[in-house]
């Protein structure tokens, strides 16, 4: 499986550098705005149907909840309809009347394209959140084939959620770079590494601007940093279960690393962001701030005392990592002004652990 998508990655970037316009992705991005698309038209929610891809899941289900607030109608894909995993969505304001529910799998062309017809646009989310080598087929076929579908459909915008691990792992970086949209994750690091989630999502994200280049899509991605906030959904998605580790007695110690951090509800409105601003173009990284490990243990450790929070880190030996230097400022021209702070992000997830029953109420 594995042999098979290093041979797909390598197609690809022949295809990048033998067929397009231009010799760099970047390049590939900024041509496929401003030399192959008229902006899009200001959208009016009223009206206008949206597919979501993975709906069931933590952050999409924010996304529906905010489309159907917004007075859109949507289309919300889940692996099973009838699965009660997805009852959370039936249960949202303006889902009885707005949201419909259609079985689709990322590896099945036609399920997608069953639910993407008829789309004015897409906010294709869905996607394994893991490390597991075994699904990163499904990260990327999944990705072609709802930009396939979307271009059959000719579908206004796509709106796709990356990550920035496809962005920031890059053990070449100097310490001084800023890291803003115009950086890429080194694949053979994320190979090396064996971060088969960062290659995945890199190589998604990668084939999904040559084939809206190629298909003439009008897509536009946005990048979030590790996601936290109350969960919609009843199961635990990977980056809240971040958090919960540190609460369970799971983990003694934490480790010597630093991550950025951004409230699910700002990333549901960075994505409607994107879509709805004609003049959005390219990638946008979403974030509010990076904490060491020994600083969001601390905020745990203030907000809830009563859980065996680790106070120790597992590396004695080196320097304390620092965080990288980013840029949100992509995302604030574009009228996202305001963040919600991470210690609140903190905060509202733990609450929403406690009052859904995965921990314990002290
Ligand atoms: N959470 C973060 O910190 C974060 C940060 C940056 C980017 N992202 C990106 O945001 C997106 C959503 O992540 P999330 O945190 O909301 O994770 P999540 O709760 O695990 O949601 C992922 C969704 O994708 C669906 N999915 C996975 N494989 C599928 C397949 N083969 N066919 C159909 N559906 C499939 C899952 O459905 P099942 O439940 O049926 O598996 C689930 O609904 C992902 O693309 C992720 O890479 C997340």
């Amino acid at each position: 499986m594995l042999s098979h998508l290093l041979w797909f990655h390598s197609t690809l970037h022949l295809a990048l550098h033998q067929s397009l316009l231009s010799p760099t992705l970047n390049a590939l991005i900024y041509n496929h705005f401003h030399l192959s698309k008229m902006p899009l038209a200001a959208a009016v929610a009223s009206g206008q149907i949206v597919c979501v891809t993975g709906a069931g899941g933590f952050i999409a289900s924010w996304l529906v909840k905010l489309l159907l607030q917004k007075g859109y109608t949507v289309r919300g894909t889940v692996r099973n309809p009838d699965d009660r995993k997805n009852d959370h969505l039936k249960e949202l304001d303006g889902a009885e009347e707005r949201l419909t529910l259609y079985g689709a799998d990322l590896l099945d062309f036609d399920s997608l394209k069953a639910s993407i017809i008829g789309c004015d646009g897409v906010f294709h989310t869905a996607s394994p959140v893991t490390d597991d080598p075994e699904k990163v087929e499904q990260a990327i076929i999944g990705t072609k084939n709802v930009i396939m579908a979307a271009a059959e459909a000719k579908v206004r915008r796509v709106v796709f959620t990356s990550s920035i691990g496809t962005i920031h792992m890059n053990p070449n970086r100097s310490p001084d770079t800023v890291v803003d949209e115009s950086c890429w994750s080194d694949l053979d690091f994320c190979k090396n590494t064996k971060n088969w989630y960062c290659y995945a999502k890199t190589v998604a994200e990668q084939t999904a601007w040559a084939m809206a280049e190629e298909k003439g899509v009008d897509l536009v991605v946005v990048n979030p940093m590790l996601v936290l906030g109350p969960l919609l959904q009843q199961t635990i998605n990977a980056s809240v279960a971040h958090i919960m580790k540190y609460l369970t007695g799971s983990v003694k110690t934490y480790v010597n690393a630093v991550q950025g951090y951004v409230h699910v509800k700002d990333v549901a409105k960075a994505h409607l962001l994107v879509y709805e601003t004609p003049s959005a173009f390219g990638r946008y990284i979403c974030v509010e701030t990076m904490l060491h490990r020994g600083e969001l243990v601390e905020i745990l450790a203030k907000f809830f005392p009563e859980y065996p929070i680790p106070t120790k880190c597992s590396d004695q030996v080196n320097p304390k990592k620092k965080p990288y230097k980013f840029s949100v400022k992509k995302l604030k021209d574009l009228g996202m002004d305001q963040f919600i702070p991470v210690k609140q992000c903190i905060y509202e997830t733990v609450k929403s652990l406690q009052e859904k029953g995965h921990l314990p109420l002290p």
